[in-house]
């Protein structure tokens, strides 16, 4: 989609959520360029990384007992006070990480009218293989979408992420940088048009 650059919506609420616990996080990274490109673009940002949720493993018996656990209300709560969000999520061993896994399964909790139902949302991803997460970044899309979430298909890989931006913070690859604008202007069509349901 050849639409960089331009995607103001100053009514567009989106939290951008890095799944890593990481401090020095490449995910995090991207998910602050997510963050700040959106807020260029007119949009508030909740910027968030997994080390903000102290989510428990899924129990059901936890759940059946106490109800939604104290770290997992937080990140349901963000995820109510937003119109759309943006996981940035490394990949361990081929796949999504547990600690994310973790969280949307609690945020999936009832299923099926839970705080992920029609929320529109995008999945992007670093890592320093070669091939940017993309298959987490998949799995990531899958766990969404079986939860009831408006997934975009659009996905941003960035591999070799630890020589992929700039001093300031950009990627240094402009059409990575393409990509990432063109899918926060699909998240933002997404949230003003939302794709209707079958009946
Ligand atoms: C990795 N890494 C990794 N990278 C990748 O591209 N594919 C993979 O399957 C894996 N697997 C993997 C497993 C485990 C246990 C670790 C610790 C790491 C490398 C990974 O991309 C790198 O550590 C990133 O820096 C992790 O993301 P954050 O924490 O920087 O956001």
């Amino acid at each position: 989609m050849a639409d960089s650059g331009r995607h103001p919506n100053p009514k567009l609420k989106v939290l951008v959520f890095a799944a890593s616990l990481r401090a020095e996080s490449l995910n995090h990274k991207l998910a602050t360029l997510a963050a700040r490109i959106a807020e260029e673009n007119g949009a508030t940002v909740d910027l968030a990384s997994m080390r903000d949720f102290d989510v428990p493993s899924y129990d059901g018996d936890l759940e059946a007992a106490q109800g939604i656990p104290a770290g997992a209300q937080g990140l349901r709560r963000r995820l109510t006070d937003n119109d759309a969000f943006i996981i940035s999520s490394p990949e361990y061993n081929g796949s999504i990480p547990g600690q994310l896994k973790n969280a949307l399964d609690w945020a999936s909790r009832p299923f099926p009218e839970n705080v992920l139902r029609y929320k529109p949302c995008a999945v992007i991803g670093a890592s320093t293989g070669l091939f940017g997460a993309v298959w987490a970044q998949a799995e990531v899309r899958k766990a969404l979408k079986a939860s009831g979430a408006h997934v975009l298909e659009s996905e941003l890989p960035v591999g070799l992420a630890e020589s992929a931006f700039t001093e300031d913070g950009r990627l240094a690859d402009d059409e990575l940088t393409a990509r990432l604008h063109d899918l926060l202007a699909d998240l933002v069509r997404e949230v003003e048009s939302p794709v209707e349901e079958a009946a």
